[in-house]
């Protein structure tokens, strides 16, 4: 167990972004009632999901993280979890069919709420109010009620979270992901990219294999695997009296985990020396991300690692790299190179998102579609390079037919983008870019593949 922790150890560091709470009162009120409801997660699962990362950090699988940039209230919709789990799963199954190794489904979802926000007021037509920090803490609206920030919104925030948890928990395993429906999970509006084709190709062969197994008394009756998947779920660890008051010490290791979710990540704003946010994840036991952006030094990575992960667990660390298209080639290797040199087991996953985002010329904040892509590719050609395994994708999606980033092979034009722009704050893929992302990862992942069959050999 970390030395010198508690559950509340972050309160005597340095918080930035934390919202500031009028009614101190109110707020004691909610944290209360929350560290009496229902983990979300058991600390088991999270054991589980750090044995899975552990393999992946030693170059034995791929992990796939994605979901909404910022859940809200407002889009909480079966429909919606359910397109977002589907679109997961499809690429899930090109990811695993082109790599020949398990992939780790994680979505950001069931509790990604709050968000750190580059600027702490907004101003509109002469108005200035504080900045929206996401569902969890004030409202979207431009007016003032709205923008004030409400302790009781965790608890709505914690009961979305607990029924999204029960629906994908109720999908993962109830039949929905069962392997033999993997024709059924195609959306219909995907049905325009030249990828649905491709992801129907994939199917088929998918089936084939199936058929061919079955045919030799592997099925879903026998293999459970087959039946079902494992499907985790995580957020950014922001808002910390939430994240607090859901932490829970474990009955069978007496270890503390944090049972808001399975993984937990500290964002790039939130990242450095005495930060409050790494000294409350430094005492949880569930796996942890950490992005790495452009102002990363290696040294103070490797002091965030010792201070994090001082017993180098494999599974502990993911590193989620966030550095721009143009960036990550100068940027990503000397961290690579430092974390290699000093042992640490980690995951290197790329976030092709966050340093890619630009201002369309009608004022919408966007990401092209090439740029993701490019980041992408400079992160696979970054770790051949380095001759370590480029580990994980962490995207935000949707499987809603949205226009929020523009490009990809049904091309959407900056015009577009305000035909069906809903984010609550980042733009995110679509159904159809999510797939074609797949593939072009899908390429990647085969070429290792093929490298250490070759090696193997
Ligand atoms: C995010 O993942 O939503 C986010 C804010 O990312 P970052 O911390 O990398 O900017
Ligand atoms: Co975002």
């Amino acid at each position: 167990m970390a030395s010198n922790w508690t559950p509340e150890s972050w309160k005597s560091r340095e918080a930035r972004h934390l919202p500031a709470y009028l009614d101190a009162e109110e707020l004691g009120r909610v944290e209360h009632k929350l560290a009496n409801f229902p983990p979300l997660v058991f600390a088991g699962e999270a054991r589980a999901l750090k044995a899975d990362l552990a393999n992946v950090a030693a170059g034995k699988g791929f992990l796939l993280q994605g979901g909404d940039c910022a859940e809200s209230f407002a889009e909480f919709h079966p429909n919606n979890i359910r397109d977002t789990f589907r679109v997961l799963l499809q690429m899930a199954v090109v990811l695993t069919f082109a790599s020949k190794q398990p992939v780790v489904k994680v979505g950001r979802m069931a509790g990604q709420f709050a968000k750190p926000r580059s600027a702490p007021t907004e101003t509109q037509g002469g108005v200035e109010l504080p900045s929206y920090l996401g569902d969890i803490i004030n409202g979207i609206d431009f007016d003032a009620d709205s923008r004030r920030n409400q302790p009781d919104r965790m608890l709505e925030a914690y009961s979305q979270s607990a029924a999204t948890l029960n629906l994908l928990r109720a999908f993962s395993s109830g039949g929905y992901a069962n392997l033999r429906q993997v024709h059924k999970w195609t959306l219909d509006h995907i049905g325009r990219s030249p990828w649905a084709q491709k992801f129907s190709e994939t199917a088929d062969r998918i089936g084939e294999a199936l058929d061919f197994m079955e045919a030799c008394g592997i099925d879903p009756q026998t293999v459970p695997q087959l039946k079902g998947t494992s499907f985790y779920t995580s957020h950014e660890a922001l808002l910390l009296q939430y994240e607090q008051a859901l932490t829970r010490q474990d009955s069978l290791t007496g270890d503390w985990y944090d049972c808001s979710a399975h993984m937990l990540w500290i964002g790039d704003r939130t990242r450095f020396d005495d930060s409050a946010h790494v000294e409350f994840l430094r005492g949880v036991g569930n796996p942890i991300g950490m992005k790495c952006g452009p102002s990363l030094e290696p040294d103070a990575l490797l002091r965030m690692l010792d201070t994090l992960n001082p017993a180098r667990e494999p599974g502990r660390m993911t590193l989620i790299s966030r550095f721009g298209d143009d960036k990550v080639e100068a940027g990503l290797p000397a961290l690579v190179r430092a974390v290699k040199r000093e042992g640490h087991p980690v995951v290197w996953s790329c976030d092709p998102m966050h340093g890619n985002v630009i201002k369309a010329n009608n004022g919408y904040k966007t990401r092209p579609f090439d740029r993701i892509l490019g980041e992408v590719r400079g992160f696979f050609a970054v770790h051949r390079a380095e001759g370590t395994h480029a580990g994980g994708i962490h995207i935000e999606m949707t499987g809603q037919d949205v226009t929020e980033c523009v490009g990809g092979a049904v091309a959407i034009s900056h015009e577009a983008l305000a035909d069906r722009y809903h984010t609550h704050c980042d733009p995110r893929l679509n159904a159809a870019q999510s797939i074609e992302l797949a593939f072009l990862l899908a390429e990647m992942l085969n070429l290792e593949a093929v490298e250490r069959a070759q090696r193997a050999a």
